[in-house]
């Protein structure tokens, strides 16, 4: 993932696996909280506890005798995404952006069945795509329907916005694009693009696919650096109101933008990944000890942005 030298990721702040671990994670979250983030079914009811705005739920599945009234739970729906109440990674993800009569299709275009469908959300259950393989719940939510300034940038799949927030304040922002092999998602390690986000202004910095930095998007050619995220102002205050949401020190949430609702929460993270800093060509490190070491304590999601904004530019 990685192809510079330790002494140098060092000196530039990067922190790894186990520093992340120990002095962030084991830190500032507290074990007992972790299933408000874990559960992206519990997520939603903490979220609409909170005001803050979430996709829409359509349904969910709990047993396996509930997946024969699929054709039921489906009718008059033609845009949706299937997922593990508890997947991580874009694992277990299918997304479906048409039908026509009894026949689905992918961002791709392929065709899926209901006998597909009714086959995902089995495997889905018996905890094939969860955290730690526990049986798990199929819930249905409602395609997010993103907004077009993102149509050179992301390819078949709905790109979102990656942020770190630590004590409230979000620190590194990174716009995660999908790609032809990414399916309809943009995590990562399904092969989407990471594009590191300057803070202050939401404008692209770097972006990396699998590791290496890379100019243009592999579909659509489009170049990244005339990327700016739109409803900037907006996704500052919503990232940092996760805070309040979960209780958690150290977190990463992800966020997507709809063409008509603007900007969403899609889920959070207890152990986000570290590739952000390789999209920002910045490390974590000074934000976190800026944040530790000066920032003022307790303050609302407006005054930390207001923080952020002064703090954790790119110049
Ligand atoms: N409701 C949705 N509409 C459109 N795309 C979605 C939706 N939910 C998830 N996705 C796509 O799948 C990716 C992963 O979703 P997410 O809920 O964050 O699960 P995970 O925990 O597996 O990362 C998102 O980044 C997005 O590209
Ligand atoms: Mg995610």
């Amino acid at each position: 993932m990685l192809f510079v030298k330790p002494s140098l990721l060092k000196e530039r702040g990067i922190i790894g696996m186990n520093r992340r671990n120990v002095d962030y994670i084991a830190r500032y979250n507290d074990r007992k909280l972790y299933p408000i983030v874990d559960n992206k079914l519990i997520t939603k009811e903490y979220a609409k506890k909170h005001n803050i705005a979430v996709p829409e739920l359509i349904n969910s599945i709990q047993y396996q005798f509930e997946i024969k009234q699929l054709e039921k739970i489906l009718t008059g729906i033609d845009k949706f995404v299937v997922k593990p109440a508890q997947g991580a990674g874009g694992k277990g993800i299918l997304v479906i952006t048409d039908r026509k009569g009894d026949i689905f299709y992918k961002p791709s275009g392929k065709e899926v069945t209901f006998d597909d469908i009714k086959r995902h959300i089995s495997n889905i259950l018996s905890g094939l795509h969860s955290l730690g393989g526990k049986t798990d719940v199929a819930m249905f939510e409602k395609l997010v329907d993103f907004d077009p300034v993102f149509e050179p940038y992301s390819y078949e799949g709905v790109p979102d916005v990656r942020m770190i927030v630590f004590q409230g304040y979000p620190i590194m922002a990174m716009l995660r694009c999908s790609t032809h092999e990414s399916d309809g998602k943009a995590n990562l390690h399904q092969g989407a693009v990471g594009v590191g986000i300057d803070i202050k202004t939401g404008r692209s910095l770097f972006a990396v696919q699998d590791g290496r930095m890379i100019e243009k998007h592999p579909d659509t050619g489009s170049a990244f650096s005339e990327l700016q995220v739109p409803h900037w102002e907006e996704i500052l205050p919503l990232s940092a109101a996760c805070y309040e949401m979960t209780g958690m020190g150290y977190l990463g949430c992800d966020i997507v933008i709809d063409k008509n609702l603007g900007a969403l929460i899609l889920e959070v993270n207890a152990r986000p990944g570290l590739a952000i800093q390789i999209a920002n060509d910045e490390g974590l490190l000074k934000r976190l000890k800026m944040v530790e070491e000066h920032a003022p304590k307790s303050t609302s999601p407006e005054e930390r942005v207001k923080y952020s904004l002064e703090h954790f530019a790119t110049d």
